[in-house]
């Protein structure tokens, strides 16, 4: 059981940990230090709406959080030695007014938990509530006893708004309590993510001081409203509040309003036993275009139709929408409490990325913090969206059409490289490219093949015919084109992409990735399958047959280097040539290598970030033996380090396919507990939301063996020793399936719609409902010899059941230093 060496310092050592629960993710006792992570795992977001778990102080924490997914403040990129084409704006979330923070005063002290004592803390995310509700019991410093009790939501049926229930009682004696609640914009961060940190660490987000302009601010009775707009970006944002009071005695209020400020004041005397209880209404709204009227007008209509539903609607409905979203989306799983937690959680944070963005992206880190300054990359496509299209199809339909809307920015940007059709940006919030490490970011073309590949999966998978008209044969047709212009006939006889970076981040600028050659082949096949299914499309778009033709002669004359000597694929052309990477002499604080190492030395050496040719036999499995997976497999393992947290889940995925069911197992436990262990000690930077969708697709394509082929979906589900059952819904063209596996045997239910036909282990099956079908499992293939870089093997999982589970963990971090 190893790690990176370095990881060794924390084995044995216990971070404090969650108490392990089926269906809430819950923290006892305070601890200050660790206030910055679990803001980042307690956060509350419907996709428009982030707000990080801070206490509702505002103080102590971590870092204060509130986000509007798109709402961004550009910023000068400055580059020393510029070239043509690079991005010259950067685009950075902001942290937008604040409506979280309830101060509160006990007999004239300010409550803040560095000071007296906290004899009693408890916070808990309810995955069924979808709410946050935590209970303290303090004690001044001159002795004064109260008990706090808040519980929060951000509504995902009523996406402008949130809510907080918040509740104080003396314990001991009468107590007079001054609450002050507020409305808090430009507030100052101290985050961990400044400019000199990032220097160097380039993943962190840029800390934007201030950067919110006053435009209006007003308050009346228990309400009020503030808006401000962004200097360059010229964003407009409203933040509105209400409150609904309740105290058995007279309260004295006062509401107040300046630029950056709105305050409501509560003065109470409290008898013992008595309580103050206050509900707090929050809308928020922005805008490239309207004003300031239209705008607070829109919060004040937010904010009525929030209180009509008031605080016992907003959580009915709230639980209503997550009984219907865990009714398709469940996974069980038996034979460790705590990853059934993992898996719950990652669905919970993966539904709250995605459920309301409505045409605005998937950031790579959700709406938990700034990292990666809130960009979205193909974590989007490739990660989040198979979870999405499967579970609730309707959010993964509307970050692609957020791809469609930038189509014209993407066309911009392939025109400038001098290419035809689209080229999207490899990180961006509004469609601009922000990527200002070329090699990584404008080189990375295969992002266009991520978008053909979701926009195909979703199609298949939803037999939404509307969507594909309307935006599925444009976004494949636009894609396609970008690979003609890019590869090139050789005088071989083959289609070539050179110059290109694939997933694998250590190897740059390279010739006929596999990865992105097959991925392009599918995406020109789908283009002229599509293009043929809708003629009317494909006349407006100026498709003829002469460019089809160049479509499919391109795919398939496509470039699939192959290795004859050493009998794999290397991932890109000479790739096996090159000198190997020394791993025995590289100690583990130097993890993750691209903080440590020059890339010039990255490049030129057989080291893997994260799965590349490994991520293409998952996705085009198609265009491999199963052979030639386990040959391939053989070779990359020891190569991949996995800095990245995107590899393991698909490095789980194709060890459970070659028959390695323990290290898929390990690699799982690793992607589930990314975040609940903060293995890459970062998660205080914002949870990782590809690797919280890997927990599923390793559960789902890993273990379940899921794959579908244009619409086509097999299963080859296979139990890993360390559980006794594991089942999962799914949706699939319209229709809601339940998978349910034992050692021996899988039961295939249909829950709701038509029948559907479906394959278990290479033979066809139809399942309806009220008819469940239980079919054998054959053994796996033999277990093939898989071994890891030296220090990078995963830490090997056990079963833990029942009490053994409970409470903290010892899982070592991967790296000391933090990676993504
Ligand atoms: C990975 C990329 C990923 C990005 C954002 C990087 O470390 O190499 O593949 O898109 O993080 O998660």
């Amino acid at each position: 059981m190893t790690a990176h060496p370095g990881a060794t310092q924390h084995q044995g050592s216990s971070k404090p940990g969650y108490v392990v629960a089926p269906w809430s993710l819950h923290w006892r006792g305070l601890d200050v230090d660790e206030l910055a992570r679990t803001e980042s795992t307690f956060a509350l977001s419907n996709g428009h709406l982030g707000m990080r778990g801070n206490l509702e102080e505002g103080e102590p924490r971590g870092m204060p959080g509130t986000y509007l997914n798109g709402f961004f403040e550009s910023r000068p990129i400055p580059y020393d030695e510029g070239g043509y084409g690079y991005p010259e704006a950067g685009q950075t979330t902001v942290n937008v007014t604040d409506g979280k923070i309830i101060r509160l005063l006990v007999d004239d002290e300010p409550v803040d938990l560095r000071y007296g004592s906290t004899t009693a803390h408890e916070r808990v995310l309810d995955f069924r509530s979808g709410t946050l509700r935590r209970s303290t019991d303090w004690t001044s410093p001159t002795g004064r006893r109260v008990r706090i009790t808040s519980e929060r939501l951000v509504s995902f049926t009523q996406r402008a708004v949130a809510a907080i229930r918040y509740e104080v009682q003396p314990l001991d004696e009468p107590l007079q309590l001054v609450v002050q609640s507020d409305l808090l914009a430009n507030e100052p961060l101290n985050a961990d993510n400044d400019i000199d940190l990032r220097k160097l660490d380039p993943r962190l987000g840029v800390d934007l001081q201030r950067p919110l302009v006053s435009d209006f601010a007003d308050a009346e009775g228990y309400g009020a409203v503030l808006v401000h707009h962004t200097a360059r970006s010229g964003l407009r944002m409203a933040a509105a509040m209400e409150h609904e009071l309740h105290a058995e005695h007279a309260l004295r209020t006062s509401v107040h309003a300046e630029e950056d400020l709105a305050r409501l004041t509560i003065a109470a005397d409290v008898p013992k036993g008595g309580k103050l209880q206050l509900t707090k209404y929050l809308a928020y709204g922005w805008s490239s275009q309207r004003s300031v009227p239209a705008l607070r007008a829109q919060v004040d209509a937010a904010l009525a139709g929030a209180m009509h539903s008031g605080w016992e609607g907003l959580l009915a409905e709230q639980r209503a929408y997550l009984h219907n979203f865990w009714d398709s989306a469940d996974v069980e799983l038996d034979g460790d409490d705590e990853l059934q937690q993992a898996v719950r959680f990652a669905l919970f944070h993966i539904l709250q990325a995605g459920a309301r963005g409505e045409t605005r992206p998937i950031p790579a880190k959700g709406l938990t913090s700034p990292g990666y300054d809130g960009h979205s990359f193909w974590d989007q496509e490739t990660f989040v969206l198979p979870v999405l299209t499967y579970t609730m199809p309707e959010a993964a339909r509307d970050a692609l059409q957020w791809r469609y809307s930038i189509l014209d920015k993407a066309r911009g940007r392939a025109q400038l490289l001098g290419q035809s059709g689209a080229l999207f940006p490899w990180r961006t919030i509004d469609g601009d490219e922000c990527s200002a490490y070329w090699p990584a970011g404008t080189a990375a073309f295969h992002i266009n093949a991520d978008v053909a590949n979701a926009v195909s999966r979703y199609v298949a998978a939803t037999g939404d015919t509307q969507f594909d008209h309307d935006y599925g044969v444009e976004l494949l047709t636009e894609t396609a084109r970008l690979w003609v212009s890019l590869g090139h006939h050789d005088p071989h006889g083959g289609f070539r992409i050179d110059g290109v970076t694939g997933p694998d981040e250590y190897t740059a600028i390279v010739d006929n990735n596999v990865y992105t050659n097959l991925m392009a082949q599918q995406n020109l096949r789908d283009a002229a399958t599509a293009c043929e299914r809708y003629s009317d499309v494909a006349v407006q778009l100026e498709v003829n047959d002469v460019e089809i033709a160049r479509w499919r002669k391109a795919a398939e004359k496509m470039v699939v280097p192959y290795d004859e000597v050493l009998g794999v694929h290397p991932q890109s052309e000479r790739f096996t040539e090159h000198d190997e990477w020394d791993f025995e002499g590289t100690p583990a604080q130097r993890y993750p290598l691209l903080l440590h190492y020059p890339y010039f030395d990255l490049y030129r050496k057989q080291v893997v970030k994260q799965a590349d040719l490994v991520l293409a036999m998952h996705l085009r499995g198609d265009a491999f033996t199963l052979e030639q997976k386990v040959r391939n497999m053989a070779y990359y393992e020891p190569r991949t380090v996995r800095d990245s947290s995107l590899s393991v889940c698909t490095q789980s995925v194709m060890a459970a396919e070659v028959g390695d069911l323990t290290l898929a197992y390990d690699y799982f436990v690793e992607t589930a507990l990314t975040d609940l262990h903060d293995l890459h000690d970062n998660v205080r930077n914002g949870i990782h939301i590809a690797a919280l969708a890997g927990a599923w697709l390793a559960m789902v394509a890993g273990f379940g063996g899921m794959r579908d082929t244009g619409g086509n979906v097999t299963f080859a589900p296979r139990l890993p020793d360390q559980l006794s059952r594991y089942a999962f819904r799914m949706c699939i063209r319209g229709s809601r399936v339940a998978v349910e596996v034992t050692a021996q045997e899988a039961t295939y239910r249909l829950l709701s719609g038509e029948p559907l036909l479906l394959t278990h282990h290479g033979k066809q099956i139809s399942i309806e409902t009220g008819t469940p079908l239980t079919l054998s499992i054959p053994p796996a293939p033999p277990r093939p010899e898989l071994r890891q870089p030296a220090g990078c093997a995963p830490v090997a999982r056990n079963r833990r059941t029942g009490d053994d589970a409970t409470g903290s963990t010892t899982m070592p971090a991967r790296h000391t230093d933090g990676l993504d």
